[in-house]
């Protein structure tokens, strides 16, 4: 998350505190690494791209045969590289168009050869009777309605499509990208919907004066209204006459703060957990990036949970742990502190509350009786996003960011193929080995376990439980390699590679070759392929782009965040940042199957760009790849003079958080 251009309540110190390091660790800085291996990169930047693409990417299917766009087609999907079409080859939005369509940066735009329609923003009702909040100013939903509403600050998602296949594929729900990763067959997809489905999506958060309409909560019921925007939903969309709407769902729910959770893995049933209070483990929050498993549910990605909290006791000092994730006295200004108990460290009855937060968290999107379930095997950090691959012996890679200045990027690597933890009936997230990388300077990094087989981390803990409870703590000690901000993870087109979105470092002070800005302002994405199937703990890596290379092209972006690579090899990055040339957030695509000339760089094709203030999010596809969804998060940052969308613009009307469906006019893939 990043706001920006904001003068209002709590929003600027989110962004302040997202902005502090809180390593003080010692460990070589990642940009250390970028001066070492900028003349390797002088070699690999064409060649990267090319040799990575050229040896990974195997037969590919360009276009997709199935003219129909529904569901109903029987023709076997068949793989053909389709001559002189490219694999993005869509009329980007140019600076000079953007800035001639764009009213201001009051609304959006897309390429001539898209279509967009917009689709829950925050206040849609999820279940019959409910009104919806529209954006009156003089208005705010109250908690009660908001807690059946779609909540606000819409980010990481997935579309669990309806299905005509047997019970397990109905329950799996999955997809084009979810059936690559199972390593099944792509005919499984055809039995999936393209208008319907279940769809997750998280809301990462509302600043107090977009969802209260005040800068700090006066009662329980605003904190309470406060808690409800945030969390996650789960909702029914379809589309009908050519139109998405919420289709109203025994499955619908909202998941919140105050939702009912359980906790899986080393750390469940632990003291780490525990409260004098005795409360029931209740809920999620600041839920940003996601992913999806092989068996069909969502994971959404507990990030910046530390700015909920604040004291009370103005005596309190905070521990090891809460300085090292961030913890302040006053949070990052939402105030729910002074109203609810479990978020005042300084309260001794809910000492262990803030243990609970900063998680990945599963959602069952069929099932909603089942408690969203808190998985401690994969790490207690800021966590942004996860992205899943299965290994060839059946083991699940996990990949995934630390959010903040000088983190980390980690690994979880389960301990059984899925499937067999499936039919042991044991949640395969559960148990097995987290990792933090180290980034050397010969292109190839290190998967560095963390657990308690390594001496240091056994002299500092006392069990796993511990170690986990304290990641950062963990890798700091094991030398882990300081990043750029690790925002979003994503599997490439060869199911092997992973792609992972470095967002900016602005404290960055040595200039280097590769990236000479000191700041580094603009942020990067880099590459890695484990080695040798994921059995040992070695990868390779390498820059896919430095988004200062896009300075003065017509391509250019920074910051990049969200990212989805799809089967096809199309990557897809969402933008949070000021981006230069009169721009707003955009999302950009990459063909990285393209064989690359040397020192040539993968080109980005600009697709949409966003409202002032706003950052564009998440990412969800139709099997057939045919209608994909983003997000645009906090449009205007809430402020009516700087834009109204989705509403018309009025100067007036509360612009307000939603999800944008994307189209090709003429039927093809998104991207292409
Ligand atoms: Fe929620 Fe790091 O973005
Ligand atoms: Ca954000
Ligand atoms: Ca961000
Ligand atoms: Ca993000």
């Amino acid at each position: 998350m990043k706001l920006k251009d904001f003068d209002g309540d709590n929003a600027a110190i989110h962004d302040e505190n997202e902005s502090i390091p809180t390593n003080d660790s010692g460990n070589r800085p990642f940009s250390d690494v970028l001066g070492a291996a900028a003349s390797r990169r002088q070699v690999m930047s064409g060649s990267l791209a090319a040799a990575v693409a050229g040896i990974l990417a195997p037969e590919i299917a360009l276009g997709d045969d199935d003219d129909d766009d529904d569901d109903d087609d029987k023709k076997p999907r068949r793989k053909r590289r389709r001559r002189g079409r490219k694999l993005v080859d869509f009329a980007p939005v140019t600076l000079a168009g953007y800035a001639a369509k764009s009213q201001g940066g009051t609304i959006p735009v897309i390429s001539d050869d898209y279509d967009y329609q917009v689709l829950i923003p925050w206040g849609t009702p999820i279940i019959p009777g409910v009104s919806e909040y529209a954006g009156d100013p003089n208005s705010r939903p109250t908690a009660a309605e908001q807690e059946s509403q779609i909540g606000i600050g819409h980010d990481g998602m997935w579309f669990f499509p309806e299905s005509r296949g047997d019970d397990d594929d109905r329950r799996s729900g999955f997809i084009g990208a979810i059936s690559r990763l199972r390593g099944d067959d792509d005919d499984d997809d055809r039995k999936l919907s393209n208008r319907d489905g279940m769809l997750c999506i998280n809301h990462e958060f509302g600043t107090n004066s977009h969802v209260l309409g005040k800068g700090f909560p006066e009662s329980l019921d605003d904190v309470r209204l406060s808690q409800a925007a945030h969390g996650c939903s789960v909702v029914r969309v379809a589309r009908r006459r050519g139109k998405w709407d919420v289709k109203y769902d025994r499955r619908n729910r909202r998941i919140t703060v105050n939702t009912p959770v359980r906790f899986d893995g080393p750390v469940a049933g632990t003291k780490f957990l525990r409260n004098p209070a005795r409360n029931r483990p209740l809920g999620t929050v600041n839920n940003c990036g996601n992913g999806f498993t092989p068996w069909g549910t969502y994971l959404t990605c507990e990030e910046n949970f530390n700015g909920y909290f604040g004291w009370n006791d103005l005596g309190f000092e905070p521990n090891e742990k809460q300085s090292r994730y961030g913890f302040t006295a006053g949070g990052f200004g939402y105030g729910w502190h002074e109203f609810d108990d479990r978020f005042d460290l300084s309260n001794p009855d809910y000492e262990n509350e803030y243990n609970r937060f900063g998680w990945i968290v599963e959602i069952d999107p069929q099932r909603p009786w089942k408690r969203p379930v808190k998985h401690t095997a994969l790490g207690n950090f800021k966590h942004e996003a996860i992205a899943i691959r299965v290994a060839k012996n059946g083991k699940l890679h996990c990949y995934m960011g630390d959010d903040q200045r000088f983190d980390y990027s980690y690994k979880f690597v389960s301990k059984r193929p899925w499937k067999q933890s499936i039919n042991r009936g044991v949640n395969p997230l559960s148990e097995g080995t987290l990792y933090v990388a180290r980034f050397n300077d010969d292109g190839t990094g290190d998967w560095l376990e963390l657990s308690m087989k390594d001496p240091l981390l056994a002299e500092r803990f006392d069990s796993l439980a511990e170690l986990l409870v304290n990641t950062r703590i963990a890798a700091d000690i094991v030398g882990a390699t300081p990043m750029d901000r690790p925002e979003w993870t994503t599997i490439a087109e060869d199911g092997k590679s992973v792609f992972w979105t470095l967002t900016n470092n602005s404290q960055r002070t040595e200039p280097n070759i590769a990236n000479p800005e000191a700041p580094n302002s603009d942020g990067h994405i880099i590459k890695t392929r484990d080695r040798g199937e994921g059995q040992g703990t070695k990868f390779d890596w390498d820059f896919f782009i430095l988004a200062s290379e896009t300075r003065d092209t017509e391509g250019v972006f920074t910051d990049p965040d969200a990212a989805y690579c799809d089967r096809d090899g199309r990557l897809f990055i969402g933008t949070d940042g000021g981006q230069p040339d009169g721009l707003q957030d955009q999302l950009t695509v990459f063909d990285t199957t393209k064989d690359l000339a040397p020192g040539e760089l993968p080109e980005p094709k600009r697709l949409f760009v966003g409202v002032n203030s706003d950052e564009i999010t998440g990412w969800a596809q139709t099997p057939n790849q045919k209608t994909a969804m983003i997000n645009m998060q906090h449009p205007g940052n809430g402020n009516p003079s700087s834009t109204n969308f989705p509403a018309p613009t009025d100067g007036v009307t509360i612009p307000r958080d939603c999800t944008i469906v994307i189209t090709r006019k003429d039927g093809g893939k998104v991207g292409s």
